[in-house]
């Protein structure tokens, strides 16, 4: 069987979700956000050590001003809600992504990954402004400053995963198979599973049929 550490997951269909149940987008982004804690209890309880998710894109910004304010208020009433649960579960926040937020929530995310910085249960990345091109873009920038080697690992070391292992399962919620400028480097191996489910319809036991089925996969890795 297959050892499980990591996984990531671009959690899509939120939009659909509200306007097919609610005429409101916004209302799917909050459902979203109940399963978002479904699935951290999920990976909790599988004995996951790193769960990323793609909160928040660079491309995201192209969307209405009203919707990019919901999903940061929803960001924020999270992370003031829930980080002594966080803190309690052993949880460990990270951010992937440039910090280039309004002044109240750069702060509100420093203090979140400082306050969880020593718990060892859990990591949860949380990928915000996050583009994966831009993160392998801004890591050759760093090697170059310091005139190093452009190497596997020495661009490993710049990305944002610094640390982080690579995932071995991403998961694509919301019926398209695409990666979204996502964890470009570090899925080179990873293998991909694509849910019809809207992100507010997926349930731990989909994420618990996923982690099954990737349990009996033969890894090659490019040998036989
Ligand atoms: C993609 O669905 C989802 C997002 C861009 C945001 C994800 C946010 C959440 C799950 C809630 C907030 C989470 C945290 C951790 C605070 P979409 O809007 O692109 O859906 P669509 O393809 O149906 O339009």
């Amino acid at each position: 069987m297959n050892p499980l550490n990591h996984v990531a997951i671009i959690m899509d269909g939120n939009g659909r979700w509200g306007l097919k149940n609610y005429n409101s987008r916004k209302r799917g982004h909050s459902e979203g956000l109940k399963t978002v804690e479904k699935i951290i209890k999920g990976s909790i309880k599988n004995k996951i050590n790193y769960l990323t998710l793609f909160a928040f894109s660079t491309e995201n910004w192209k969307r209405p001003k009203s919707e990019i304010n919901y999903l940061f208020h929803l960001l924020e009433s999270f992370l003031k809600n829930k980080i002594d649960e966080l803190k309690k579960n052993n949880i460990k926040l990270k951010i992937l992504g440039e910090k280039k937020f309004p002044k109240k929530i750069i702060n509100l995310l420093k203090k979140s990954e400082f306050i969880t910085k020593n718990n060892s249960q859990l990591q949860i990345n949380l990928a915000l402004n996050y583009g994966s091109k831009q993160e392998i873009i801004s890591a050759i920038k760093k090697l170059n400053k310091k005139k190093l080697n452009i190497t596997e690992e020495n661009i490993s070391n710049f990305l944002y995963t610094k640390y982080i292992p690579d995932p071995e399962i991403l998961i694509r919620t919301g019926n398209t198979k695409r990666l979204s400028n996502f964890l470009l480097w570090q899925i080179s191996y990873t293998e991909i599973f694509f849910s019809k489910k809207l992100w507010p319809d997926f349930n731990e036991k989909d994420f618990e049929k996923i982690i099954k089925q990737f349990k009996k996969i033969k890894r090659n890795f490019g040998k036989i």
